[in-house]
């Protein structure tokens, strides 16, 4: 394995955390993710849900977990079914998990082969009154149902109509927003992995190259160092696309006098980093570009100690644009008079700052989790204001990946951010 997997007490106490807040005669079944095609008999690469290595750590095509707290025999209250590794398989895709290493991984004892699923399958729904399954859910995005995770709820549905049918996501995600300790330690190496491959990138970034080549530095510190590699597709923007918030392409020449953003985090264990820096090309900051990177850097500073219990991510956004309009101002971008007589459901400051400050992080880069939740010790929120001036082809944003606490850590306090730290490096 690529990285150090955690330790499977961590995976029971979360099936019995869910088991906890199930109802009476409830099973819960998970489903791991669908291989999607590439073309011809391609696939693209693998990458489980996080609902299963959440509650199994089997980081493994073809999977199933299945809790049934009230079944009458003992073996069949956890069980998770694998595909079987058989020699031939094996011969074409290598290495697949043996029953023995999945009951070490995920501390569940009962592991059975796919090719029993529906047969036992039958057997627990008879047991059971209530079945939870989990569909992903967050309110500002919704994806077409092509998951496998969709098409094992309606077949299941179809098959067992008279069962009563749960959502898992409202008893999981607010666990899942809490990060455990060996949660942390995963995050923080995920971090020190980002960390480590913005020095590479940093020393490789020259008038004349091209984005991608950055790109491939930061990919090549995380691939040594064990990380799976991005944990979500890089921004890497010289020059006027510093301006386009989600800026994927990284195809173009950076230029003598540009700013190149660079966002990106590495994945390592399945949890994410995610950081963003913003640096001169050619080394030095244009007086121009060093007062816009001031003015972000400040409110970066200032927002980091506010990630405290009882915050949410409201309140750091309320934080964060009062504080946008006074450097805006301060930047001659906004005027006094303008934000007094603005309409307050469209803010002036949006035009410079479109985005949000916080997302939740983890096994996902943007994790579950809401943004009225209240912040409790152990959440993981990034901590990301920017100014985008289009019209100077100058955008800024820095990033970090913060722990709530009463003195809320930082995970990249390594990474330069000082201007000065930044012209040394490059210099
Ligand atoms: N990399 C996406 C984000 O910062 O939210
Ligand atoms: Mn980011
Ligand atoms: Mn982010």
């Amino acid at each position: 394995m690529r990285y150090q997997p955690l330790n499977p007490q961590f995976y029971i106490e979360n099936r019995k955390k869910v088991v906890g807040e199930i109802e009476l005669n409830s099973l819960v079944i998970l489903t791991s993710n669908s291989e999607f095609p590439r073309c011809g008999d391609t696939t693209m690469p693998f990458r489980q849900n996080s609902e299963m290595l959440y509650l199994s750590g089997i980081d493994q095509e073809e999977t199933y977990l299945t809790l049934a707290p009230w079944h009458p025999v003992p073996e069949y209250r956890e069980i998770l079914f694998i595909k079987n590794p058989s020699p031939e398989m094996v011969v074409w895709f290598g290495h697949r998990l043996s029953k023995e290493q999945a009951s070490q991984l995920s501390g569940v004892k009962t592991v059975m082969f796919t090719d029993d699923f529906q047969d036992t399958l039958q057997n627990l729904m008879c047991y059971a009154q209530n079945v939870y399954l989990h569909l992903p859910e967050n309110p500002r995005m919704r994806w077409e149902p092509i998951t496998r995770e969709h098409r094992f709820a309606k077949q299941l549905m179809e098959e067992y109509p008279l069962h009563t049918y749960r959502r898992l996501a409202p008893i999981l995600y607010p666990m899942r927003a809490l990060k455990a300790p060996e949660e942390l330690a995963a995050l923080r190496r995920a971090c020190d992995i980002t960390t480590q491959a913005f020095g590479r990138a940093v020393k490789a970034v020259k008038p004349g190259k091209y984005e991608y080549e950055i790109e491939a530095e930061l990919a090549y510190e995380m691939l040594r160092n064990g990380a799976t590699g991005h944990s979500f597709a890089p921004i890497v923007a010289a020059g006027p696309d510093t301006c386009i918030l989600h800026y994927i392409k990284n195809d173009k020449v950076m230029k003598d006098g540009d700013l190149l953003l660079m966002d990106f985090g590495a994945e390592y264990a399945n949890y994410a980093g995610d950081a963003t820096r913003t640096i001169p090309v050619n080394g030095r900051y244009t007086p121009r570009q060093k007062e816009i990177y001031s003015s972000v850097l400040a409110i970066f500073k200032e927002t980091i100690p506010l990630f405290k219990p009882g915050m949410n991510i409201h309140k750091i956004n309320d934080f964060v644009f009062r504080r946008m309009e006074e450097e805006l101002v301060k930047l001659g971008l906004l005027k006094e008079a303008d934000i007094k007589a603005q309409d307050p459901a469209h803010p002036l400051f949006k035009k410079y700052y479109m985005h949000n400050t916080s997302h939740f992080i983890g096994l996902d880069v943007h994790d579950v989790g809401q943004r009225d939740w209240t912040f409790q010790p152990g959440m993981v929120l990034s901590c990301e204001p920017g100014i985008y001036v289009a019209e100077e082809g100058i955008g800024v944003r820095i990033e970090t990946d913060v722990v709530v606490a009463d003195n809320p850590i930082n995970l990249m306090p390594d990474m330069p951010v000082e201007v000065e730290e930044i012209e040394a490096l490059m210099n």
